[in-house]
């Protein structure tokens, strides 16, 4: 017995709030009638979405891939450019949580659970991203300190970050940059607020969950306990 709501994403068919939509527009049947929001059902009810069939309930699928630069961050691009899904080979419908940019490489999660992703990309829940760049030249302590207090990026202000510089030398400066929102280029529009450019961008840590040894372009499946990890977060 349990919530039909929780039940479709259960199946994959997207994230609680979204199943809600769906029954919400009248879309979900519970042996045959229009379901209503809040419905319980169980294994031996006929849902339906759409008029399609929705079977067994999913198995779900946590997966952090080293993304490689040169791919996009989609299950399908319309250019036909690589995407990330073609780095892993698991028969189910999974999607990646948030976005990494074509020439950034990192940990990207892949999953089917549209709660999860839902929760550790929603700004609300202010789930720091830990990312390693090389920028071109001499950052300036005035200049981290701005970044780590926010900068205007397209007139809005960015939420306080960690900028820690790691290496410098006249040329270059490898920094660790934290951050807990996700906005498009958001740590190179922030390098490029006080006038430097990124070189090199790559996510190294989701929360405490860490990158690691993979190789780029490798995966793996996450453990329960780091499931579990993210759940909490
Ligand atoms: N910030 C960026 O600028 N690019 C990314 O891919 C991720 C964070």
């Amino acid at each position: 017995m349990l919530r039909l709501n929780k039940y479709l994403a259960d199946c994959g068919i997207g994230s609680r709030r979204e199943c809600d939509e769906l029954i919400s527009a009248g879309f979900v049947k519970v042996n045959g009638k229009t379901a209503a929001l809040g419905q319980i059902v169980d294994d031996n009810s006929h849902v339906t979405v759409r008029g399609k069939r929705v079977g067994d309930k999913q198995k779900l699928y946590y997966i952090m891939l080293n993304k490689p630069k040169g791919c996009v961050t989609t299950v399908k691009d319309d250019l036909g450019r690589k995407t990330v899904m073609d780095f892993v080979d698991v028969k189910a419908r999974l999607y990646p949580v948030g976005r990494l940019d074509y020439d950034t490489e990192g940990l990207l999660l892949l999953t089917n659970d549209g709660d999860l992703s839902n929760k550790l990309t929603h700004p609300r829940n202010e789930i720091n991203k830990t990312y390693v760049c090389r920028i071109s030249g001499v950052l300036k302590e005035n200049e981290r300190l701005q970044m780590e207090r926010g900068v205007l990026i397209d007139g809005v202000k960015t939420a306080r970050a960690k900028v820690r510089i790691v290496e410098q030398d006249q040329h270059h400066t490898r920094c660790e940059v934290t951050i807990h929102e996700g906005r498009n280029h958001q740590v190179k529009k922030m390098f490029e607020a006080v006038g430097k450019e990124v070189e090199f961008l790559k996510r190294i840590a989701v929360g405490d969950l860490r990158l690691g040894g993979l190789n780029r372009g490798e995966y793996r499946f996450l453990n329960d306990s780091e499931v579990e990890y993210l759940k909490n977060l």
